[in-house]
């Protein structure tokens, strides 16, 4: 795992960015892993303007989403679709068809979730997956537990997720119970990992993560055993770190 630690969140933004630009500008058919929540945005804004002012393109991107609420529509505005068309996709220039988020509203999908895993390898795989890091240790939406899950999957969100997404809805009540998430061994496939994490409220998980035992009670420290992992934190969230 490669740490790195900022002082300026700013800064840890370009420089995820100019991470995920770098792969669209060496690979000629370049396939994306992304996240949603609270940390990518800036991520998404820097891209942007990445695309509107130095001429970054996506046109030849593929663009896959970790997880989708079960139980919303796409059309809810914080269904992770529309997060996606809102924070990033509807201001460059993706083509329609070449991104997407796992489809509860697909029958098929919702039978056989790992159907997107077939996707995605039918895609070549994932080039770079971008992770944000929830309170609890997870990643998606592998919450912990006493085995990984491994490929795409239907999951009931903890309390503490529930909580922790509460913020994006009027009430804890309005939070969906259910996600359509990939799973450990779908994220573990990706040939490079690059994980965001911010504020104090991160910073248990993160100990966790990097210095804590490889276990399901904190997905995210199976991210150790990867071979490309960079871990991009602020100050708040390697604050328990140990030198
Ligand atoms: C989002 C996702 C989640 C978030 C995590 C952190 O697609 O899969 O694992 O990355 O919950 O969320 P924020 O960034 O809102 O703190």
């Amino acid at each position: 795992m490669k740490i790195e630690v900022f002082d300026d969140q700013k800064i840890l933004h370009r420089r995820a960015a100019l991470v995920i630009a770098a792969e669209l500008t060496t690979k000629s058919a370049p396939v994306l892993g992304l996240a949603t929540g609270g940390t990518p945005v800036a991520t998404y804004q820097e891209l942007i303007r990445l695309h509107r002012e130095e001429g970054l393109s996506f046109a030849h991107v593929r663009s896959f989403n970790l997880d989708e609420y079960v139980g919303i529509s796409y059309e809810h505005p914080e269904s992770y679709h529309a997060f996606m068309k809102r924070q990033l996709f509807d201001s460059v220039d993706i083509p329609d068809d070449a991104w997407q988020v796992p489809d509860p509203n697909n029958s098929e999908m919702l039978a056989r979730p790992s159907l997107y895993d077939e996707l995605i390898e039918a895609a070549g795989g994932i080039d770079l997956q971008l992770l944000g890091l929830g309170n609890n240790g997870h990643v998606a939406f592998n919450e912990p537990a006493d085995s990984f899950s491994e490929w795409t999957t239907r999951v009931a969100l903890t309390e503490s997720t529930i909580l922790a997404n509460s913020r994006f809805f009027d009430s804890p009540d309005e939070v969906p119970r259910e996600a359509l998430s990939m799973g450990i061994a779908s994220i573990m496939r990706a040939r490079k990992i690059l994980l965001l994490a911010c504020g104090e409220s991160k910073a248990k998980a993160v100990k966790a993560m990097v210095q804590g035992e490889i276990s399901a009670q904190c997905p995210a420290s199976v991210l150790r055993l990867h071979r490309d992992v960079t871990i991009l934190l602020d100050r708040d969230a390697a604050m328990l770190l140990e030198a």
